[in-house]
């Protein structure tokens, strides 16, 4: 191949041999090999010993600080008092004997991996250490106007979420705090590999335009800046330089003012994000010339655009996205333009910051302040949450620290409050309950948002939760996070959470917060047209992980480039006729083979009885602990005239019971997606699925004569309605669809899944009675 029609050089001709880093053998483009590092997980991680030990010799200390935090219920963070100073003084001990809390990285999934720790009093409950030990907390903004403005900044720079007097105690931060030094200590080796590679090579890719490009930019940027002030050496500076150089070059994209892909606005958001970055953080080192370039390519190829996007929000391209839209694109793309224009607000001549300012703020208060749901959901989906709350995070901060106002980002929409909730739930230890289209990938884009939330909405269980996360260390982090937190998350946190509002209705239940190998499903219910285009139809989808796998999991996005893949999402549009998007691709049941219906409007109820974990990362489940979720998707199905599905965890949280009582007048088919090697026993009713070691078998209980267990390819029926010419289905390697065929009538198809955990014997498992689901209760299955 001597060229690639889906990238794009300098002169926006195809890609092709002579470009750089073009490979003629794929006609792809061949990224610069990563230097590989060690994880510093590993380097820093506490071997398990110590932590116990720790434990038992720090008892004494942290016990007492404890109970002095049991007995305040007001966890506020603000105010110093005697034990207020003498719980900060032990807390700085505390951390650095302990540490980071995990002790490696899971190699597949990259969650982290907790020391088994039974019996330490160091992993308490989730609290901000009330304190003004600059040591160990930050100090209060002294920029506090009486009367904000959106376009009043303060005086000092940096302005943009990281200001100066944040930067001068950090150094005493870092030191007592092994959270900040970790980051730190990764930002630096990630800055150093950056440092080494070529600047980003321009790829207009139909589907996302440059966005992976402008995120490359903006990751670079960050720790660029990051580096610089944390050393004063200007090599980072001029290597910053070229990079931003290079992103205005005529190398890079068209040469007018479109150079930065304002038909898919989040490209030029995130441009417009990276250079207001670079603008404002060392705005004290670049020279008068410098800064008039980096402020004009800002207007010209950023702030202009998005004032012609505003003006234009009726088109599907340019502007759309100003226009009722709840999701990520209104979060980042008013949260990129935000950024620019706070940078350069002041040193602005044309006063193009200023009309920005009073179009972004407004719009993103209607539209991407709404777009998480009153239980804190995301309405997107589960990769779309790290997007969303992303350009929602850095709006927000951006606007504190440079106005001293949200200006109603955060605090228009308390749910927000929440979101860490659903961060922390919609991961299981087999990873992310991932329904729904997953997005392009993620570069500067992570899940920290919840380290500001968890500080701005007083949750230090959000904080403690995501700083262990592997996407943590990065720059946003070294000022988001709030190191006066203290405890462990999973102290006193419910195994379960049912998330009810009927937009994003879904649940979550564990058997453990910290054992890899834990025992997780979700499932959802909930609306299926207001996912910005996004979700599946899927009503009743499930995952399940158990001995830290997938083991019935989520088939993810479709091709973003093919036909019509985003034309809508009503019954008849084309997004439906692709497998992974339709019915028949979700863990779900099938009536006559058809798909659900857009206008479903699905309720669903559960009770949990709140186990929570203790303060052990060893937890042993209570017996009868157990939570159920049933929801009526009645409304999702023509040919039905009712159904429920409804599932529960039963004998402590060791088996799961999927039950579907469903009346229709056409067949009806269930369906799941694993990855596992599936053997079906001659009865038919019983099947044993196999990942590596690890064995679930699933039964169905009380079967009617034709209910068998069957399995098949993960790919459409022969008899499906066509795609669109010359579209295929992405293809669904190592997937085997486990399928139980029932007929017409009222049915209750009731599937107990076992996990044949190490050391449990075949008289151990239970086999529950049969119960309508109507009836279910937390008791109903004991
Ligand atoms: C940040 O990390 C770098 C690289 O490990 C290190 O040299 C530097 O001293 C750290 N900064 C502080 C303040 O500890
Ligand atoms: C930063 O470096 C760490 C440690 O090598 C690595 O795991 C991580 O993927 C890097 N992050 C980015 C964004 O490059
Ligand atoms: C960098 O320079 C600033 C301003 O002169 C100074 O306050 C700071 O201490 C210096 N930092 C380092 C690491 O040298
Ligand atoms: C916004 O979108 C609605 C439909 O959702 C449309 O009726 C309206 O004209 C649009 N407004 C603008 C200003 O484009
Ligand atoms: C198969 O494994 C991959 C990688 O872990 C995962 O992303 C995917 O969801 C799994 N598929 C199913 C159907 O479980």
């Amino acid at each position: 191949m001597s060229s690639n029609p889906n990238y794009h050089n300098a002169n926006n001709t195809p890609y092709g041999s002579g470009d750089p880093y073009y490979s003629a053998s794929t006609g792809y483009i061949t990224p610069m090999p990563m230097k590989k590092r060690t994880s510093n997980w590993l380097k820093i991680g506490v071997p398990v010993l110590i932590v116990v030990i720790l434990g038992a010799v720090l008892g004494g200390v942290l016990g007492t600080r404890a109970s002095k935090k049991n007995s305040d219920s007001s966890s506020s963070a603000q105010g110093d008092t005697a034990s207020g100073a003498a719980a900060a003084s032990s807390a700085v001990s505390v951390k650095n004997a302990i540490g980071v809390f995990p002790t490696a990285t899971n190699s597949q999934y990259l969650l982290p991996i907790y020391p088994s720790a039974t019996n330490t009093a160091a992993f308490t409950k989730p609290t901000f250490v009330p304190s003004n030990n600059a040591a160990i907390a930050w100090p209060k903004d002294p920029f506090q106007p009486s009367n904000p403005s959106k376009t009043t900044t303060r005086t000092d720079r940096p302005r943009i979420i990281a200001p100066a007097y944040k930067w001068e105690v950090l150094p005493n931060l870092i030191a007592s705090d092994p959270y900040l030094k970790f980051f730190n200590d990764t930002i630096f080796g990630n800055a150093t590999d950056y440092y080494g590679l070529q600047p980003v090579v321009y790829n207009l890719d139909g589907g996302n335009g440059i966005l992976d490009n402008a995120r490359e930019i903006k990751e670079r940027v960050k720790a660029f800046s990051y580096v610089y002030r944390m050393t004063n050496d200007t090599k980072w500076v001029d290597r910053l330089w070229t990079e931003l150089q290079n992103a205005v070059s005529d190398k890079f994209g068209p040469t007018d003012d479109t150079k930065w892909n304002p038909s898919h606005f989040l490209d030029t958001a995130e441009l417009t994000a990276a250079f207001g970055i670079a603008y404002d953080w060392l705005h004290d080192i670049w020279s008068d010339d410098q800064k008039s370039t980096i402020r004009s390519n800002i207007i010209t190829f950023g702030l202009n655009r998005g004032v012609i996007a505003y003006s234009n929000s009726d088109n599907k391209f340019t502007g759309w996205w100003t226009n009722n839209t709840r999701g990520n694109w209104n979060c980042v793309c008013n949260g990129g333009l935000t950024l620019g224009a706070l940078a350069i607000l002041g040193d602005d001549t044309t006063n193009t910051a200023e009309q920005i300012l009073g179009l972004t703020v407004d719009n993103a208060v209607t539209n991407c302040a709404q777009a998480v749901s009153s239980d804190g959901s995301w309405r997107e989906t589960a990769n779309y949450d790290y997007f969303g709350t992303t350009g929602h995070a850095e709006m927000a901060s951006a606007l504190m620290t440079a106005t001293g106002s949200d200006f109603g980002i955060l605090t228009s929409n308390k749910a927000y409050g929440l979101n860490g909730l659903y961060r922390m739930y919609v991961d299981g230890p087999g990873s992310l309950f991932a329904y729904g289209d997953h997005g392009p990938p993620k570069f500067s884009t992570t899940a920290n948002a919840v380290l500001l939330y968890g500080d701005y909405y007083n949750h230090p269980e959000y904080v403690l939760f995501q700083r262990d996360q592997h996407d943590a260390p990065e720059p946003w982090s070294m000022f988001w996070y709030n190191p006066s937190v203290s405890g462990a998350f999973w102290d006193n946190m419910p195994l379960d959470h049912i998330f009810e509002d009927p937009d994003t209705a879904w649940t979550s239940m564990r058997s453990s917060w910290t054992d890899q190998n834990a025992l997780y499903v979700a499932m959802k219910a909930g609306s299926l047209h207001l996912a910005q285009n996004h979700n599946d139809l899927d009503d009743g989808d499930f995952v399940m992980d158990a001995f830290g796998t997938r083991f019935i999991g989520e088939l993810g996005s479709g091709d973003y480039l093919s036909t019509n893949y985003f034309s809508g999402d009503n019954q008849d549009d084309d997004r439906w006729l692709y497998y992974r998007k339709r019915t028949e691709g979700q863990n779900c049941v099938l009536v006559n083979k058809q798909n659900q219906l857009v206008t479903a409007a699905p309720t669903a109820k559960g009770e949990t009885d709140n186990t929570a974990q203790g303060s052990s990362t060893v937890f042993d489940v209570p017996s009868g602990s157990t939570a159920y979720w049933v929801a009526d998707l009645t409304s999702s199905y023509n040919d039905v005239t009712s159904y429920k599905r409804g599932i529960r965890m039963i004998n402590d949280r060791k088996q799961v019971l999927l039950q579907d009582d469903i009346t229709a007048s056409q067949s009806i088919m269930w369906r799941i997606h694993t990855n596992a090697t599936v053997t079906v026993d001659t009865s038919g009713t019983s099947a044993t699925m196999k990942i590596g070691d690890s064995t679930v078998v699933m039964t169905i209980l009380n079967p009617t004569s034709e209910m068998k267990i069957t399995t098949g390819d993960a790919v459409r029926f022969s008899d499906d309605p066509a795609l669109p010419t010359g579209q295929v289905d992405q293809p669904n390697p190592g997937v085997t669809v486990v399928m139980i065929n029932a007929d017409a009538g009222t049915k209750s198809i009731q599937v107990l899944f076992n996990p044949q955990w190490e050391g449990m014997s075949s008289s151990d498992f239970k086999t529950p009675p049969s119960v309508a689901l109507d009836q279910w209760t937390l008791t109903s299955h004991n």
